[in-house]
């Protein structure tokens, strides 16, 4: 298993040029599913979650090339060849779940492993099938699989979700598409990412109304045809680098960024005393001088705090001037990172949702280990500004949400380098 050694190395300057969103990419490459005709996606992400949903797709018998090293995707599935996909890819990935409506709006059969947990809470998938229920499906939980039929194809209905899910409102906005008649998506999320796949499933035909708001109207329509669509930027990989600067003292620019896609963080950057600008290329991010202020965050559906940003936060306010209370309301167990910050010499306080962070001066190096995707990237950012050296371990949990993190930091004039590991 391959670790990062990071070195607190000063100041940062220089330009990251972020990439296209993986939680947008995850959605779009099951759209494929609904069309017979071939779907491109530019601006896709270079990472391992993009090749787990490749392989997946692949099962399923649709076609999935990747062209200009990795950043063009050519997708196509004229036919459906198999309605199953297999727990021994689903378990690596939970954004499998998102291949069920698409499979049972084209075929009227989909059988999906269930996901399982990961480390950050059980995440069940039960507002994915009440929502597809609503439009006439019949689910059926059967030895670990989700057995899902439409016979009669699926129709029209009102979707009221009980509280925001962004994977639930995909499914649900891809199965619309192609159902008989009007759904209505009542407390729809809101995130960029849905907004995205919604412009792609327009491009290909469909009659969407709403994204981005909490209602979306979707007319069915008979069949959908190809598109070529941009996989807009990555808000949480846009967030993460511009938290590089704030923590290290420096000015960066990340290129590609849009303040709108990162409101909520952005106005929480302000009140900690951190500058930022949107300029023509990008969002340029500085800390020229004085200390962070401590600032109290709590994650919420977009356009709130998004939690994907809480742990990267955490490492900003380990070291800021007073105190900070970050409460994180969507997922159950989302701060793995803290004992390992602690192992930094962070002073924080953990109780069930709420984590204290209490400023220090500075933070030091030390072997740490990344337990997910958002936690193993607020180590390597909290190892930047550190005294001595961070060994990030397990970085497999990285590489699933960023390409080339040591490049891209390294250009910036970080001390970071990656091991292989045995
Ligand atoms: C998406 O996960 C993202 N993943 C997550 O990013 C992100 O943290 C999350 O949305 C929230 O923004 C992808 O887009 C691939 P949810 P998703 O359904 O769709 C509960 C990352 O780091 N819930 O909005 O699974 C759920 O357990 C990943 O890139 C149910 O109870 O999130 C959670 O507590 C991590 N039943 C809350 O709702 C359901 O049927 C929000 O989950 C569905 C969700």
């Amino acid at each position: 298993m391959d670790s990062i050694i990071v070195r607190g190395n000063g100041a940062l300057s220089g330009q990251i040029p972020i990439a296209g969103a993986k939680n947008a990419c995850l959605t779009l490459m099951p759209a494929t599913l609904l069309s017979d005709e071939p779907l491109t996606l530019t601006n896709a992400p270079r990472l391992s979650d993009i090749r787990t949903m490749t392989a997946l797709l692949q099962s399923l018998g649709a076609e999935v090339a990747a062209m200009q090293d990795g950043q063009v995707l050519a997708l196509s599935s004229h036919k459906v060849a198999n309605t199953r996909a297999d727990y021994d890819i689903v378990r690596k990935m939970r954004a499998s779940i998102l291949v069920l409506g698409p499979l049972l709006a084209r075929e009227g059969v989909a059988e999906v492993s269930l996901p399982g947990g990961c480390a950050i809470g059980a995440r069940p998938v039960d507002l994915h099938l009440r929502a597809l229920e609503a439009m006439g499906a019949e689910m059926e939980l059967r030895d670990g699989y989700v057995h899902a039929k439409a016979p009669g194809g699926l129709k029209g209905g009102v979707v009221d979700f009980p509280f925001v899910s962004v994977g639930a409102t995909e499914n649900a906005l891809m199965a619309a598409t192609l159902a008989k008649g009007t759904t209505v998506l009542k407390n729809a999320a809101r995130e960029p990412e849905i907004v995205d796949l919604a412009q792609c499933l327009r491009r290909m035909g469909a009659q969407i109304e709403g994204e981005g708001t909490d209602t979306i109207t979707i007319q069915g329509v008979d069949r959908l045809g190809g598109a070529t669509h941009p996989v807009v930027t990555d808000r949480i990989e846009l967030g993460t680098y511009m938290l590089a600067p704030a923590i290290c003292g420096g000015e960066v620019e990340c290129l590609g960024g849009k303040i709108d896609l990162v409101g909520a963080f952005c106005e929480k950057l302000d009140a900690a005393g951190i500058s930022v600008e949107q300029t023509n290329a990008g969002i340029k991010v500085a800390r020229k001088n004085g200390r962070v202020k401590a600032v109290d965050v709590t994650t919420e559906p977009f356009p709130g705090f998004p939690t994907d940003l809480q742990a990267q936060m955490m490492a900003l306010l380990c070291t800021a001037e007073g105190t900070s209370v970050l409460e994180e309301k969507i997922f159950e167990n989302r701060f793995m990172h803290a004992p390992e910050l602690m192992r930094m010499g962070a002073d924080i306080e953990v109780s069930g949702g709420t984590a204290t962070v209490h400023g220090v001066d500075r933070l030091k190096g030390a072997p740490v280990m990344a337990t997910d995707l958002r936690a193993s990237v607020s180590l390597i950012l909290a190892g930047l500004a550190a005294e001595g050296e961070t060994i990030v371990n397990r970085v497999y949990h990285l590489d699933r949400g960023y390409e080339r993190v040591e490049e891209k930091l390294g250009n910036v004039g970080a001390h970071i380098e990656r091991v292989s590991g045995q």
